[in-house]
């Protein structure tokens, strides 16, 4: 095989170092093109830009393949749960007993905000978007933590990543709390992750929110679902961020704003918004299918398609069968599933798809189980940054390795040298 490519441009030639992965996915090193030949690339959305070697998840997007440190998402979701493959993509090794018992010990520990830092809630106003609040509190964890702000070993990146760990889910449920002027509730020294951010989300003090062990699990699967995708809009934000030595706390604080977006975690929200749409306009599922085709009005197949899967989303696999599984369980009968089951059929045998490879993804069916989780559709983005969180932290932490800024180049297309003319002498 060769390990160079060589390109040629009028009569220069140079030759580009091919780069392999563990996995034989291959690249063109073309670190010293625009040096070398005065060229940049242009990779508009980046579908062909590798923008670091990472050795953290592998997606083979035609394969349907989704792998956190090397393990399938299929053999984790079975056995595993969030906090342990938390570790996992975090430190690269699944844990001991002892590690995993210390580390959750750390989680709880640090599972606590700071008083001062619970009045910034009350300064949001009423039905302030929860994914704004995240972000923003997120970010003032830097305040309250001035010695983290610069990590230089293993310990103190322990310190940060357990600490942001443990409080993202207190700081998800506050934000709701907020919303509703409800109490804030403390977060329980013995449940377990997951069950212990729907106590913070609906227990009162009279009387404390007991969900079955179904929904539980349920919600622990969602979140380790979600918790790493490689190089997407809201982790390659968190790099990039942190490529400038920004901090831990601001570098996933923005790693929240990224994923905010209906294109990105947003999705799950617009999937919801969707299917009620169909079924309160009591329109046919083909019409809805016709009138995302036409493309006239816009619309989106929401929860369908992905930049990387042009097979099919191993994690919308999961999520569909858990999905029955808890509505069964609960004895829910949804309607928006059964429109999302009918639009998966309609859309998967309907050329415009197919020629397009446009499958379901995570989000067509993870609203439908939150809904039947009880949690408000505000939320359901918030869950999402949850669950990605360890990933933004490991993928962050990998990023502080390198010693490059992240800085792209572009070709410029505005206007070429003019004179300032003074306001008068304007046409
Ligand atoms: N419904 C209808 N048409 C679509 C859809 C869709 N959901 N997705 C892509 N297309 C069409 C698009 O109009 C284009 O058609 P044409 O070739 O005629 O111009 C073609 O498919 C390629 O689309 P693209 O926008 O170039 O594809 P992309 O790789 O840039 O976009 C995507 C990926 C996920 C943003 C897009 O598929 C989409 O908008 N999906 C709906 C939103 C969604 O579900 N997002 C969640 C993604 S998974 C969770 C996560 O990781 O964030």
């Amino acid at each position: 095989m060769a390990d160079t490519a060589r390109l040629q441009i009028g009569d220069q030639s140079v030759e580009l170092p091919i780069v392999e992965g563990s996995e034989d996915e291959k690249a063109l090193d073309i670190s010293a093109l625009r040096s070398e030949t005065g060229h940049i690339t242009l990779d508009q959305g980046y579908g062909n830009t590798g923008s670091w070697q990472s050795g953290i998840t592998f997606i083979d997007g035609d394969k349907g393949i989704l792998r956190y440190r090397g393990y399938g998402i299929e053999d984790l979701s079975e056995h595993s749960n969030f906090i342990e493959t938390s570790y996992l993509l975090i430190w690269g090794e699944l844990p001991t007993a002892a590690q995993l018992e210390e580390f959750s010990d750390l989680l709880t520990k640090h599972q606590m905000l700071r008083e001062g830092l619970k009045h910034h809630f009350n300064l949001f106003p009423p039905n302030s978007p929860p994914m704004a609040v995240l972000s923003s509190v997120l970010n003032a964890l830097s305040c309250y933590y001035p010695e983290l702000l610069e990590i230089e070993d293993d310990e103190m990146f322990t310190e940060a990543a357990a600490r942001i760990m443990a409080k993202v889910r207190t700081i998800a449920a506050y934000s709701y709390r907020q919303q509703l002027g409800h109490h804030i509730e403390y977060p329980h020294p013995n449940k377990k992750y997951a069950e212990n951010f729907l106590h913070l989300m609906f227990s009162q003090p009279y009387n404390e929110f007991q969900p079955e062990p179904e929904l539980v699990k349920a919600l622990d699967l969602i979140f380790l679902l979600h918790a790493d995708h490689e190089q997407n809009c809201s982790t390659s934000t968190v790099r990039m961020v942190g490529s400038s030595e920004a901090n831990l706390f601001s570098s996933v604080a923005a790693g929240v704003c990224a994923l905010w977006g209906p294109l990105h975690g947003g999705a799950n929200i617009a999937v919801v918004d969707m299917l009620e749409k169909i079924r309160e306009e009591n329109l046919s599922v083909s019409s809805f299918v016709d009138q995302v085709k036409n493309k006239k009005a816009g619309i989106r197949l929401m929860g369908f398609g992905h930049r990387v899967y042009k097979n099919f989303d191993p994690r919308a696999t999961i999520i569909k069968k858990s999905c029955e599984e808890v509505l069964a369980k609960l004895d829910i009968d949804d309607p928006l599933l059964d429109i999302a089951k009918e639009l998966e059929t309609v859309a998967l045998e309907d050329e415009y798809f197919i020629q397009r490879k446009l499958y379901p993804n995570v989000d067509f069916y993870s609203g439908v189980i939150l809904r039947a989780l009880g949690i408000p559709k505000a939320m359901f983005t918030v869950i999402f940054a949850i669950g990605r969180m360890p990933g933004w932290i490991a993928q962050w932490y990998e990023e502080s390795k390198a010693t490059k800024i992240s800085r792209p180049r572009q070709i410029y297309t505005g206007p070429v040298l003019r004179t300032y003319q003074p306001v008068e002498e304007r046409p």
